[in-house]
């Protein structure tokens, strides 16, 4: 008697920690047996029109998809029908991932050191928010004169956009924004970002003085609700976790939602769809956080740079339309050419570098023509690796030099805002 009476307090107490302490893990993990990842090429436009009705038809997505091929992500109960189109229409494909599930499971494996109080991260694993928050509040505690925190907002979920300033302090400093991770799934963001905080920090006395007279403010995860819910229930989630009252679906592409150009192109007005702008501009805590931090903060921005996955691309403003470049489009195309150089001096890795819209789609409301209306001239979105081998699901090998690049990217940039 006593001991069931005993048993059932453990058991409520147990609820109860279990409720308070993590949430959002109630949600039963949505699995990928057995989906793949296809590479299908579109000679023509007929071909075209055929392979992209399948997202009408399926539940097929298209990930990212160029003059020539498309990269189409299937689940397995589709696989075989979308087989006996494209065979019908003898459309080639190859296979790149034949099993998603397998693919998640063996990049979640590496080791990861959630609230072990372990601060230093390394580049050969992908570390949850809580880690990255820690290796930030480390990063202060150890180096209090050159680095400091600001949380600049709070996301739907309540979790805290921390932003790292690292500044010598000198009067007449220009500034530099770094952001990563405002899209759930592009994991090799915000470990990017990480590695550039963290190279520029411990390395802070051997920098050049084209880095060390910047004033950078780094958020290395723009999006973690949606962060943390691509790794604990759906892998493949890209947008923030808000859920409107009269909204069907959740989720609102942070990069369709921020104020400049609000619902033009490249957008969607449904709460199901992958790129929905939300209910107006800026009605997400996430985007209206950054705004406000540029809008209170009176320093010299000269380069905004927001780093995504995949593609290979470095982009440049305008995005919201085809064929509007900005009256200093060369000078950031000449910029954007010389980073691609040096970043393809470290491995080979070809990044392609043009306007946004023109070379990749319109989308307005993307966080990166924002940075760019309000005044700062080097605004750049860049797309790491890969070109499609892996996609969103990049293999934890291939951080490390991936974040090298990023690295390079930026260190062109600062060169040339210097002069
Ligand atoms: N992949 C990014 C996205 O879809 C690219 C954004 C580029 N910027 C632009 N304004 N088009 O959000
Ligand atoms: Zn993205």
């Amino acid at each position: 008697m006593a001991q069931s009476t005993l048993s059932v307090i453990f058991l409520i107490f147990n609820c109860f920690l279990f409720i308070e302490s993590v949430p959002t893990t109630l949600e039963t993990p949505v699995r990928y047996d057995g989906a793949q990842l296809w590479n299908v090429s579109l000679s023509d436009e007929q071909t075209r029109k055929i392979v992209f009705d399948l997202e009408n038809e399926f539940d097929v997505s298209f990930w990212r998809t160029s003059n020539a091929a498309a990269d189409m992500f299937l689940k397995k109960s589709v696989i075989e029908s979308a087989r006996q189109i494209l065979n019908e229409n003898n459309i080639e494909y190859s296979v790149r991932v034949e099993d998603m599930q397998k693919h998640i499971e063996r990049e979640s494996r590496q080791p990861y050191r959630d609230g072990q109080q372990n601060y230093g991260l390394t580049w050969d694993a992908y570390y949850s928010l809580n880690d990255i928050l820690l290796f930030l509040d480390n990063l202060v505690e150890k180096y209090p004169n050159l680095c400091s925190l600001e949380t600049i907002g709070y996301s739907h979920e309540n979790r805290p956009l921390k932003v790292l300033k690292i500044s010598n302090g000198k009067s007449g400093n220009k500034a530099i924004w770094i952001d990563g991770g405002i899209h759930a799934r592009e994991w090799i963001s915000p470990a990017s970002v990480t590695y550039i905080v963290n190279d520029l920090v411990e390395n802070w006395n051997n920098q050049p003085a084209y880095i060390q007279n910047v004033n950078w403010y780094v958020l290395p995860v723009h999006n973690p609700d949606g962060y943390e819910y691509t790794r604990n229930t759906n892998r493949m989630w890209r947008k923030n976790r808000s859920k409107g009252s009269n909204s069907k679906c959740f989720g609102v592409d942070l990069n369709r939602n921020f104020g400049f150009k609000w619902g033009g192109k490249g957008v969607s007005h449904d709460s199901c769809s992958e790129i929905y702008a939300g209910s107006g501009p800026f009605s997400e805590p996430e985007s209206t956080a950054v705004a406000d931090f540029f809008a209170n903060n009176t320093e010299n921005f000269e380069a905004f740079l927001t780093f995504h996955s995949y593609g290979q691309w470095i982009l440049y403003p305008w995005g919201y339309d085809n064929g509007i470049p900005t009256d200093d489009a060369e000078e950031l195309d000449l910029a954007g050419r010389e980073a691609s150089e040096n970043m393809k001096a470290l491995d080979g890795q070809v990044y392609t570098v043009g306007n946004s819209a023109d070379l990749l789609y319109p989308a307005a409301g993307a966080s990166d023509d924002y940075g760019k209306s309000i005044g700062i001239k080097y605004s750049y979105t860049i797309e790491l690796r890969d070109t499609g081998r892996y996609g969103f699901i990049l293999p934890p090998e291939f951080i490390l030099p991936t974040a090298k690049e990023a690295h390079t990217f930026v260190h062109t940039i600062a060169r040339i805002v210097a002069k």
